[in-house]
């Protein structure tokens, strides 16, 4: 597996290998790596002649207030797993190799990045849009790999990749939880043993959901009740959003139908978390 830091390394050599004919998979990540990372490793590789991922905590995607410093990294150990999965090559530059001093361009898809998360977490999608593209032009992939766990991220990337042209096709891989239902995510290292109960609240109230819809309810208003009620079994969860939008757009919508976003969004001590369905009422 090479491991390469350099922007100019990396994009020579997957040049050379989509100059080959290889099909390119990218993975995008920020390393602590687990299950749902490597499950878009092995969609890519099931696809694709050759697998690159990145590994960087992308600090334009951070809030001030928000926990960049302690992100937790595990690069070699993240390397071990990826070397283990077969993937090809790893791109992890430092901070300074993908924003020397005096960058100044950002990528802002309007709208979308402010809703959801977009609208707790001023600036993040900015950040998400900027490095993600940059990402792309240094890696130029055919194929991209996404969670749906990150469900509004989903939305801007892939009206991104579509108002800037470019190449790739976004593949969306479903949600992977622990076997009691909590969505894998690097922050779950965050949550204390009492925690990593209460959090079980967010899968939990999102079967209630599903359930209820799955009887026809369809009231987005009913259904949220619905959810905030499981929720509140746990009154330290404090809700940030929890309702249901257009999965593209992420504008809330009053009666669900197939295909509807059911998200939320929570603080569990200090941790905040997100989890979501897609509606197949
Ligand atoms: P990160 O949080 O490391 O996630 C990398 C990818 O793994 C994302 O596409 C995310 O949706 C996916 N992922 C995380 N948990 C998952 C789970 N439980 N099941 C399925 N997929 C899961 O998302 C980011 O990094 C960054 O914003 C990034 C796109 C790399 C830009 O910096």
């Amino acid at each position: 597996m090479l491991i390469f830091k350099s922007v100019q390394e990396t994009q020579s050599v997957c040049a050379q290998l989509r100059r080959e004919g290889r099909i390119l998979g990218f993975v995008p990540t920020m390393g602590a790596l687990h299950e749902g990372h490597l499950s878009l490793v092995r969609a890519a590789k099931a696809e694709c002649d050759v697998v690159a991922v990145s590994i960087f905590v992308n600090p334009t995607q951070f809030g001030p207030n928000e926990d960049f410093a302690k992100y937790p990294r595990s690069f070699e150990q993240d390397c071990t797993l990826l070397e283990a999965e077969g993937a090809h090559l790893v791109f992890a530059p430092a901070a300074e190799e993908m924003y020397p001093a005096g960058t100044s361009t950002f990528v802002h898809v309007e709208g979308v990045s402010e809703r959801l998360d977009g609208a707790s977490r001023p600036g993040h999608f900015r950040g998400v849009a900027t490095v993600v593209s940059k990402l792309f032009h240094i890696v130029c992939p055919h194929k991209a790999y996404f969670g749906q766990k990150d469900a509004a991220q989903v939305a801007v990337l892939r009206k991104m990749a579509r108002d800037l042209n470019f190449p790739a096709q976004i593949v969306v891989c479903p949600i992977v939880r622990e076997p009691d239902g909590l969505a894998m995510s690097s922050r779950n290292r965050y949550l204390s043993p009492e925690e990593r109960r209460q959090a079980l609240v967010l899968s939990r109230s999102l079967k209630r959901v599903e359930e209820l819809a799955a009887c026809g309810e369809m009231s987005s208003r009913k259904l949220t009740a619905a959810a905030r009620e499981v929720l509140a079994a746990e009154p330290s969860v404090r809700i940030d959003y929890i309702t249901a939008v257009d999965p593209d757009t992420l504008e809330e919508i009053d009666e669900v139908s197939s295909g509807t976003l059911f998200a939320v969004a929570a603080f569990v001590g200090s941790t905040r978390l997100i989890d979501n369905t897609i509606l197949k009422a």
